[in-house]
């Protein structure tokens, strides 16, 4: 209790306290055979400041429509993969509460996304959610069509039409960003570019995960009965392990996992696996870690004896099983990839509204969308993004399964049962959080300095838009 005592005496700046007698998560990564990169040995903390957080942004239906107003129109959000759009005249249809785009690959190597409504009289010009190809993109109403290339086709009656230029009625377009397989939307043709957005410390970070040569292996989406910010925080910090996830903990530095801050978009945490919680200290041995590990399909660990040999420990096992399993798995060759990338959770949040994860074993991307009309929901989709296999023979990019409400992350076709009852505990706490905070005394959220810095990093740039600033 050393250094949490000294932070209260004041001898400690705030946020400089760490779970004490413990090691850091660099301490716990400088110890792997095969040595971590750049972008995991770095640290990035800053204390923010430690007043309450207030809670209208969560419940006051006002604050929704000033988020709309503000910080979905001026911010870069993850529409779809490049790989949801391979061929010329492929869309895919990304909504954002009443707003909706038509993303669609013009030229092989050109996407452009158009506001989804017709210049006629308004009418959607293809279904919120839907996906497809298209060589023209044509109203449903009156017949008026346009180009791929956004390019006015066709006016019905153009003689009833001598107002309207035609060579003027091309769609209206958002600007579209590619990175790392990934295209980016942004409504405000002021905003800087996403390069500048990210900051040149994430760039350097995603440059390194090559996350391009990834395809979508699993896609899942599910309605969640919260505001869409407290169901990003909700995955923010892993302060909640201990009493959420109670099976992960023996084999997950939870209490010492590391917070990063980037810039004013982009925050992380890095969870160590294969490290006893220190919440459990002198309850679990080494070989326990070892002898309770199962992650995905078990057979491809097969029955080789786990026994720990003198001085090995549970960590450096489990990073060289996971190497064999997953090489197996993808048919890839990851001999140059360190024991913390094939092993630890590394958790990035791109404002607004997507997670990036980089390591191995949580290939994941997760997107959260509220629920037009209804603040208190959120659309929660988590994609497992698997590297392109060494024949280079890329498999088809997953359909979306969506899940109703009551149905369990497990039921998803794709979906590692264990991971499944992770998400499972995650979420479920989301109902009686957003109802609790509505019917509590207190209206503000109180937060870790350093566990939670994530969340008070992130609610900092909500702020900065909705109130107009950023
Ligand atoms: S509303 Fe689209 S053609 Fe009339
Ligand atoms: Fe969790």
């Amino acid at each position: 209790m050393a250094n949490q005592a000294a932070e209260r005496a004041g001898q400690l700046p705030p946020g400089e306290a760490r779970y004490p007698d413990e090691p850091s998560t660099q301490d716990i990564i400088s110890r792997d055979k095969v040595a971590a990169p750049g972008w995991v040995r770095s640290e990035s903390y800053q204390f923010l400041g430690d007043e309450d957080i207030s809670t209208d942004r969560y419940k006051d239906p006002d604050f929704a429509q000033r988020e709309y107003d503000h910080l979905w129109t001026r911010t870069w959000q993850f529409a779809c993969r490049e790989e949801n759009i391979p061929e010329v005249g492929d869309y895919y249809v990304y909504d954002i509460g009443r707003h909706s785009f038509i993303v669609t690959r013009v030229e092989d190597d050109k996407i452009q996304a158009y506001y989804n409504a017709c210049l006629h009289r308004g009418t959607m010009l293809r279904a919120p959610g839907s996906e497809g190809y298209a060589t023209e993109f044509k109203c449903p109403f009156h017949g008026w069509s346009w180009n791929i290339d956004g390019t006015n086709k066709n006016v019905l009656c153009d003689w009833d039409f001598p107002h309207v230029d035609r060579d003027k009625f091309t769609l209206p377009q958002v600007r579209v960003e590619r990175l790392a397989g990934f295209v980016f939307i942004n409504m405000d043709q002021d905003a800087p570019p996403l390069a500048e957005y990210l900051g040149p410390e994430f760039m350097a970070h995603l440059d390194a995960w090559k996350l391009e040569n990834r395809y979508v292996h699993c896609h899942v989406s599910k309605v969640i009965p919260a505001n869409w910010k407290l169901t990003m925080e909700a995955f923010m910090e892993a302060y909640h392990v201990i009493e959420t996830h109670p099976q992960v903990a023996p084999s997950n530095a939870d209490a010492n996992s590391q917070y990063d801050i980037y810039g004013e978009h982009v925050n992380r945490f890095i969870s160590s696996l294969g490290v006893v919680s220190p919440h459990l200290k002198g309850q679990v041995t080494e070989q326990d870690v070892v002898d309770q590990f199962t992650v995905g399909d078990a057979s491809i660990l097969g029955d080789a004896d786990r026994t720990l040999a003198e001085g090995e420990t549970a960590r450096q096992r489990m990073a060289d099983m996971m190497r064999v399993m997953f090489e197996q798995a993808t048919n890839s060759d990851l001999s140059g990839v360190s024991d913390s990338e094939l092993l630890d959770c590394f958790s990035y949040t791109v404002f607004p509204n997507t997670f990036l994860f980089a390591g191995i074993s949580l290939p994941m991307v997760y997107r959260f969308r509220p629920v037009p009309d209804d603040h208190r929901k959120t659309i929660y989709e988590v994609l497992f993004l698997r590297p392109v296999p060494l024949d280079g023979e890329c498999p088809e990019t997953a359909e979306c399964v969506h899940l109703d409400e009551s149905q369990s992350f497990t039921e998803a076709e794709g979906m590692d049962p264990g991971f499944g009852e992770i998400l499972d505990q995650d979420t479920e706490n989301l109902f009686l959080q957003q109802r609790g905070i509505e019917a509590s005394a207190k209206q503000g959220l109180t937060l870790g300095n350093y566990q939670e810095i994530r969340v008070r990093h992130f609610e900092q740039a909500v702020d900065r838009y909705v109130g107009g600033g950023a």
